[in-house]
């Protein structure tokens, strides 16, 4: 922490209101969604947005727990903030997400002048709390919740793409994972209320939708099925639908089949495999094993054969052998993923792992290995890449090329990124593509 600009005492009231809000968002898909529903909820009780740090009269930062990493660099970014309550007494911090869950009041107790520390389960009280102040800062509430928020648009700063949550939480056990301390059991959103939600955005101009949850292949509502609800919001007048994450053991044979029968949904899948050692996969309690997870990839390709897979990968793990690290290489070759992510390990506190396995994979070790799956994933990214050259795919227009901003962006079916010239009526269109060079990340094509 850089510098204490207030007591860590209670605060007595004596602050104007506030009027302009700028919220930073850290962490997955679903904290995106959050702040989107947080902005819709901040507008309609008429606060505005700014994205000028010196012009806001508060600030929120959507927190990640999910590795040391993502809390120590909101920890950092807090300490930089800080200085803006110099020019700005009234300036209130608002930390709000799964760090917020994870560390409560550690951190006000580090960074004396947050304000709200609020879980992900009770973030959209903040438009409440902001009208009315309490007694004394810091509000602190990580009360499990049901979300009884009006219904609202979430915002996003891509008017062609939204996130849409069809449940919170995660009800597995994984031994490394924080999620299920920060956001609690699975709850799933009621079908009626997702299908309208993503039928208001398709109304409002959105394209595409990701349906996202920690394990969406468990979804269910009064008899319901995840596959139902593909077929229900296939039925609106979105576009494109697709959904985040399939946990292996739950994304089966027979689901895998039913998607195939929804034209609207694309062929991209997320997969996290995390290890291709059935061993590791069992001290980590993922609940498959590499065979199942091997067949579960050729299932996909047998039904989309188009399709393509990304994963997440965890090195180093507790007990990682080198003939356990080398299992995730030769299931990553087979496995021929579009993309992945892939982290070094990290120790949770309060996890199984944290509080049962050593964590003796030698950190020069991790990094060693991290650095040649790395290799190997992008050279298998370049290859499946390369195959696409002289094809013609369907892309979503959605904005300026970030490298050339003369040139548009968009996104296959599949997730990829194609770069292409163009006039600025093509945004939000799908539009024919030839591809006619392609690298491990990006595409680029000729409009047809
Ligand atoms: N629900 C999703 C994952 C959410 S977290 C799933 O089941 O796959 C996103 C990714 O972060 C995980 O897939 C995992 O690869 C990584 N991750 C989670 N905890 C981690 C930890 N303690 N250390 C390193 N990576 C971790
Ligand atoms: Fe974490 Fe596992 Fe749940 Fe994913 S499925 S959020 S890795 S506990
Ligand atoms: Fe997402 Fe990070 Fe929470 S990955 S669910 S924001 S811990």
């Amino acid at each position: 922490m850089t510098e204490i600009l207030a007591r860590n005492a209670p605060q007595t009231v004596r602050r104007s209101r506030p009027e302009s809000v700028l919220i930073e968002t850290y962490g997955c898909q679903m904290n995106l969604y959050d702040s989107g529903v947080l902005e819709a909820l901040l507008r309609n009780r008429g606060f505005e947005m700014t994205r000028d740090h010196a012009a806001a009269d508060v600030i929120v930062l959507n927190t990640c727990a999910i590795r040391e990493h993502a809390e120590s660099r909101v920890i950092g970014r807090l300490g930089e903030l800080s200085k803006y309550r110099r020019d700005n007494p009234d300036l209130r911090f608002a930390v709000i997400g799964c760090m917020a869950q994870n560390l409560g009041e550690a951190i006000p107790r580090q960074a004396p002048y947050v304000d709200y520390v609020l879980g992900p389960d009770q973030f959209y009280r903040l438009p409440e709390y902001l009208a009315r102040d309490p007694e004394s800062f810091p509000v602190i509430n990580l009360e499990r919740g049901t979300f009884d928020y009006e219904r609202v648009l979430p915002v996003n700063e891509n008017p062609w793409i939204n996130f849409v949550t069809i449940s919170r939480g995660c009800d597995n056990i994984c031994a490394y994972c924080v999620v299920p301390r920060t956001r609690g059991h699975q709850r799933n959103r009621p079908p009626e209320e997702i299908v309208a939600e993503v039928q208001g955005l398709a109304r409002q101009g959105t394209v595409e939708v990701m349906l996202l949850g920690q394990n969406v292949n468990t979804w269910v509502h009064r008899g319901q099925r995840f596959d139902d609800l593909i077929g229900r919001v296939s039925r609106t007048d979105i576009q494109r639908v697709r959904f985040m994450t399939s946990h292996p053991k739950d994304m089966t044979p027979d689901i895998v089949a039913r998607l195939a029968s929804y034209p609207k949904l694309c062929e991209h899948f997320h997969l996290p495999i995390q290890s291709g050692s059935s061993q590791v996969l069992s001290r980590m309690r993922r609940q498959y094993t590499r065979r199942h997870y091997l067949e579960l990839v050729e299932s996909v390709r047998r039904h989309f054969p188009h399709a393509s897979i990304t994963t997440d990968i965890i090195v180093g793990f507790c007990g990682e052998t080198e003939a356990e690290f080398e299992e995730t290489l030769s299931a990553v070759d087979e496995s021929q993923f579009d993309s992945a992510f892939m982290f070094n390990y990290s120790v949770r506190p309060g996890t199984f792992a944290a509080e049962h396995l050593p964590d003796d994979v030698p950190e020069s070790t991790k990094q060693a290995r991290l650095s040649r799956l790395i290799e190997l994933q992008q050279r298998q990214a370049e290859e499946n890449n390369r195959r696409l050259v002289g094809q013609t795919l369907e892309v979503l227009v959605d904005g300026p090329s970030r490298r050339d901003p003369e040139r548009f962006k968009g996104k296959t079916r599949t997730n990829k990124t194609v770069v292409l010239d163009g006039q600025t009526d093509l945004l939000g269109r799908l539009v024919q593509v030839r591809i006619t060079q392609t690298d491990a990340w990006t595409l680029h094509g000729t409009l047809l």
